[in-house]
């Protein structure tokens, strides 16, 4: 009777306590400060935004390039942030970090082409990224 117990209790034990590692994992990682809340509210938002709104018209010099160049690059340092100290929690997160990275890349490569309408498919594509893993993770 004692072992039929363990044998039930000790995989609902290992459950929950993976379930409880993930909850936190998801909101911050194991060992840096940053909030999950932080790194969207303070470098992957306003990145985005800027990025969206100034492939809406073709950008006007290389000035302007430049700082969607930027937009572009920190959004890909975003995608390894958010794989980086334990934070990701299962496959669905990886897989949103995974095209925010690649498609990131591409966004990149059509700006040093000067490839406006380019880097503007790849930036849609890119915002996949964001609702896959909201949905997923953002309560
Ligand atoms: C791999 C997962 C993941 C990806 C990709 C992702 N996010 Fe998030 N985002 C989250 C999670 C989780 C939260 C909720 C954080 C919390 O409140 O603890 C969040 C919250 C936010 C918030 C709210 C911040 C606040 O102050 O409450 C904004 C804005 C945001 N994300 C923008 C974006 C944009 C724009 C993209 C795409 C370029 C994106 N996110 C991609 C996981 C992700």
């Amino acid at each position: 009777m004692m072992k039929k117990c363990l044998l039930v209790a000790l995989p609902l034990l290992a459950m929950t306590m993976l379930s409880l590692a993930a909850i936190g994992q998801v909101s911050k990682g194991k060992t840096r400060p940053l909030l999950t809340k932080q790194l969207m509210g303070g470098l992957v938002q306003p990145n985005c935004k800027n990025l969206g709104g100034g492939l809406k018209e073709a950008p006007a010099d290389d000035k302007a390039w430049a700082a969607l160049a930027t937009n572009a690059a920190l959004l890909n340092e975003a995608g390894h942030i958010l794989m980086a100290d334990g934070r990701c929690p299962d496959a669905e997160w990886a897989g949103a970090a995974k095209t925010l990275r690649e498609c990131s890349e591409v966004v990149l490569a059509k700006i040093e082409a000067k490839d406006a309408e380019g880097a503007q498919g790849a930036f849609k594509a890119m915002t996949a990224s964001c609702a896959a893993c909201h949905k997923a993770h953002k309560k």
